[in-house]
């Protein structure tokens, strides 16, 4: 029996696509060494803690549960964490990719799909990128996942094996059922500081930057419930083992709300006025990024279930009211 190894599948959006293929069927093997994720997010599969770059483990892994497709999450995600400690970056996301494609190759794995970021583009001039958008990071994070990008495309031409790269837009939201949800501590994303306001674990939400070239001045992002990412990496999956061709693929649903409009959604979903402080831009912040999402709905037949952000903003309040209520999150064993 094949199984699928999920690389930081403790993760917020691994432990989800870990829900999802369990729940049809699939037999599933988790590597994460819960540095930020947690054990009782992975639910149905076995996990295995340790380290991507721990070759003789990562081998150990492939060959015990004859695994033949990896889905690669493991990495660290925080930006400006890497401008400061870039080489954690590179370590991680670069290195121990590299590691994990060579025990790929070595046992015979040939379907790989990975985990990539828009931030693989930096700035865009027209704030719509699609697959063929130049890609000019600006920031370590970016700069690691593209080198991954790159190597998994090298190997794949090789012949060793085929992949699909998912290129995450502003991933959101939480599983509507309330099972899991996102949990890293120090949350840098929109959306979970202002539920993590709304339930009273923050004193006030910062803006930054309300002088933007937008409709109300406020930076534009193209949110993608979790759910909907998780579905996409299945059809992918089904994708390779029907044999398709590789493939890179952005992950949005191809427009975008301002903060503003985000706010506003925290607001109607939690029934209370939100604390908000308008400061300057950040640095590094886009006006605006959308996703063109064409080739995903085009190519993997993908359909969004969830494009409607009250739904996203309710379901990730909803998890942040569970956290509040257990006032510890999940058992980190880090
Ligand atoms: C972040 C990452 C990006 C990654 C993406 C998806 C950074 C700088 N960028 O994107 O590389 O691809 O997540 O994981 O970390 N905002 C506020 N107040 C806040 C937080 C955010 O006004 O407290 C604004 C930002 O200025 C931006 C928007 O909200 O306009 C979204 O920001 P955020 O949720 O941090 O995501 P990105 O920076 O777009």
């Amino acid at each position: 029996m094949n199984e699928v190894l999920v690389t930081g599948g403790a993760g917020y959006i691994g432990s989800h696509v870990v829900q999802q293929l369990v729940a049809r069927g699939e037999h599933v093997v988790v590597i994460d060494n819960l540095s930020t994720g947690f054990r009782d997010a992975v639910r149905g599969a076995e996990l295995v803690v340790g380290s991507v770059g721990d070759g003789e483990l990562v081998a150990r892994v492939l060959d015990e549960h004859h695994v033949d497709a990896v889905l690669h999450f493991a990495a660290h995600t925080v930006v400006p964490e890497s401008v400061r400690d870039p080489l954690k970056y590179y370590g991680n996301n670069t290195c121990n990719t590299e590691n994990l494609l060579a025990c790929c190759a070595g046992a015979g794995v040939d379907k790989f799909i990975f985990s990539s970021t828009a931030a693989v583009y930096g700035m865009t001039d027209s704030g719509i990128a699609d697959e063929d958008t130049p890609t000019k990071p600006i920031n370590p994070y970016g700069t690691s996942k593209l080198m991954s990008e790159t190597m998994l495309r090298d190997i794949c031409a090789t012949g060793a094996m085929r992949h699909v790269i998912l290129r995450y837009f502003n991933v959101a939201g939480c599983d509507p059922q309330g099972r899991i949800g996102h949990s890293t501590p120090q949350a840098t994303l929109l959306i979970k500081v202002a539920c993590e306001h709304a339930v009273g674990k923050r004193a006030s939400l910062s803006i930054f930057g309300t002088d933007y070239d937008t409709p109300d001045g406020t930076g534009i992002r193209d949110y993608i419930h979790v759910e909907d990412l998780a579905a996409a990496h299945l059809r992918a999956l089904d994708h390779l083992r029907d044999g398709g061709e590789s493939l890179t693929l952005n992950c949005g649903y191809g427009h975008g709300y301002s903060v503003r409009e985000v706010i506003d959604a925290v607001q109607r979903a939690g029934g209370r006025p939100l604390t908000v402080i308008e400061l300057p831009r950040r640095a590094g912040d886009t006006p605006m990024l959308i996703a063109c999402s064409d080739r995903l709905k085009q190519r993997l037949d993908w359909q969004p279930q969830y494009d409607d952000l009250d739904f996203i903003v309710r379901t990730a309040l909803l998890w942040e009211q569970q956290l509040a209520r257990k006032s510890v999150p999940l058992t980190s064993v880090a």
